[in-house]
């Protein structure tokens, strides 16, 4: 066996989002952020997009590396250099405009629909990764490592299991396993993999084309975004059909929970805070509270208990059950502050009680990264009901906010907050309040027995305290993603 090499590995990061150039929820955040504290442990990376719009006019210093001809998913392919703003992390694009130059969304037009070529469109990010991890790659840089990042990169594990020569390991990170990235059989045909892996023990999904199950089962090794989710996804309901294979690479299935960038998260520097604070000060949070309440139109009452949401308002993140309970707790003295986009009938849902209660209840129903840190820190308490959470981050953010947050006991919503009761209080590791099962009622209970604890000022204080002084950077995650690539390189 060949020994152990000391260097660091060389990594290519695939994703299709990437924060602050392109974001649809935390794929965008982990992209921005796990490549730079990687990068701070020594590890020369690259991360791989492809080239939407705000991604050409975002990106510095770009310059063309090479070009790619006659690939199945277009003529030309230009890959481009760069380098995203802020920390300065070493991009490639993939630029091909038929493909990414158009307006909408990353996955979907400006109606919400999906783009009807999509599977062409992240055929060929995944096909890059590939390429550039490859023994024929046309750059110097040579990864050891291909990571890639949900069903939108997951062929690039498959087109390297079948190219010859030395090539990169492949590690598949589930960020979501409710988005597989799902074809017809035909899609696969296009695709130039070998027919044999058009089978179950392969690409196949009952009778179509998986991306993200061709990820699944080629890579050398599959993490998720928290050890209870990587508990949870082996198993149904949260399998979604996976389980199986799942349980049966579990030897080499890890969950590494996701950090938060302690830079674009932190209530003391926030330039979208009306007022900066930090653990030691609290003061400026009221001047916060004040801000998102005129905002959102909301009475300005300083005392009133205000519940913050920032969600897709979709089944997945439980805003049916929110709004279940919502006349029930709006009988209480509690105004409800909502910032998200989602099902059109949830979002109607959501419409109705803006105007059902006046000054009780204020939403943005829209994207807004600015607001998102107002709500965080203008909130009282933060409501997460997720039905299922492969990691969630605003959790995160909202302890680092002085915003406990009430949550489901899923995925990473389990794995960072600590439920508040006399034990945790009594050690001071209580951080906020922790709910099961994901019904109505128990959600409903939970949120009570948080708004008894924030009316004990001495009790909210610790629990506030407790929650931003805990440590949620980046820097041991990144540590085991490093130990995991070293354990693949050889
Ligand atoms: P998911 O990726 O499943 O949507 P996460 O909790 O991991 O959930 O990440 C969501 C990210 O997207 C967070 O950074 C959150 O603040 C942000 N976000 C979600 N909806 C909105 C919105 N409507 N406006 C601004 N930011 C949003
Ligand atoms: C997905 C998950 C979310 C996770 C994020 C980043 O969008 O739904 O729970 O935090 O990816 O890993």
């Amino acid at each position: 066996m060949a020994a152990r090499k000391t260097r660091n590995p060389r990594v290519l990061f695939v994703t299709p989002e990437i924060y602050p150039l392109i974001k649809t929820g935390g794929l965008a955040d982990v992209g921005g952020a796990l490549p730079a504290a990687l990068r701070e442990l020594g590890v020369d990376i690259k991360v791989l997009v492809p080239g939407y719009p705000k991604v050409l006019a975002g990106a510095k210093n770009i310059r063309q590396r090479c070009v790619f001809h006659d690939l199945p998913e277009a003529k030309v392919v230009r890959l481009l250099s760069a380098s995203l703003p802020g920390s300065g992390v070493p991009l490639l694009i993939v630029d091909c405009p038929p493909l990414y130059q158009r307006g909408g969304g990353p996955y979907q037009d400006p109606s919400g629909a999906d783009w009807p070529d999509n599977a062409r469109r992240f055929a060929l990010l995944s096909r890059i990764g590939a390429l550039l991890g490859g023994e024929a790659s046309p750059l110097t840089f040579r990864p050891d490592i291909v990571h890639c990042n949900d069903w939108q990169s997951a062929l690039a594990p498959a087109f390297l299991r079948f190219m010859p020569g030395k090539k990169a390991a492949t590690v598949m990170t589930i960020h979501n396993l409710a988005f597989q990235g799902i074809f017809p059989p035909q899609v696969f045909d296009q695709t130039g993999l070998p027919p044999e892996s058009f089978n179950m023990e392969g690409a196949e999904y009952y009778g179509n084309f998986s991306f993200l199950k061709a990820g699944l089962y080629y890579a050398d090794h599959i993490t998720t975004v928290s050890p209870t989710y990587a508990r949870e996804i082996q198993d149904e309901p949260l399998g979604f059909g996976m389980q199986g294979l799942l349980a049966q690479r579990s030897a080499r299935l890890t969950g590494i929970v996701n950090g938060i960038d302690a830079n674009d998260w932190n209530p003391a520097a926030d330039p979208h805070l009306a007022r900066n604070y930090a653990a030691a000060d609290l003061a400026g949070k009221a001047a916060d509270k004040r801000a998102l309440q005129e905002r959102l139109g909301l009475a300005p009452d300083p005392d009133i208990p205000l519940l913050g949401i920032i969600s897709r308002i979709t089944h997945q993140k439980g805003q049916d059950l929110l709004l279940e309970i919502a006349p029930r707790l709006l009988d209480k003295p509690v105004q409800i502050a909502l910032l998200g986009t989602g099902e059109a009938e949830l979002e109607n849902g959501f419409r109705r009680l803006i105007q059902a209660y006046p000054g009780k209840v204020g939403a943005l129903i829209g994207f807004d990264e600015g607001l998102s840190h107002l709500m965080e820190a203008g909130a009282d308490l933060f409501l997460m009901p997720s039905r299922f959470e492969p990691c969630g981050l605003n959790q995160m953010y909202s302890q680092r906010y002085g915003t406990p947050p009430v949550v489901h006991a899923t995925g990473g919503l389990a794995d960072t907050v600590v439920d508040a009761n006399p034990a945790t209080l009594a050690d001071a590791s209580a951080s906020g309040f922790v709910f099961a099962p994901p019904t109505a009622e128990a959600f409903y209970a939970c949120i009570g027995r948080a708004l008894d604890a924030y009316h004990d000022k001495d009790i909210w204080n610790r629990i506030q305290r407790n929650g931003m002084t805990r440590d949620f950077s980046w820097q041991k995650s990144a540590e085991d993603y490093l130990a995991l690539y070293k354990s693949l390189f050889q």
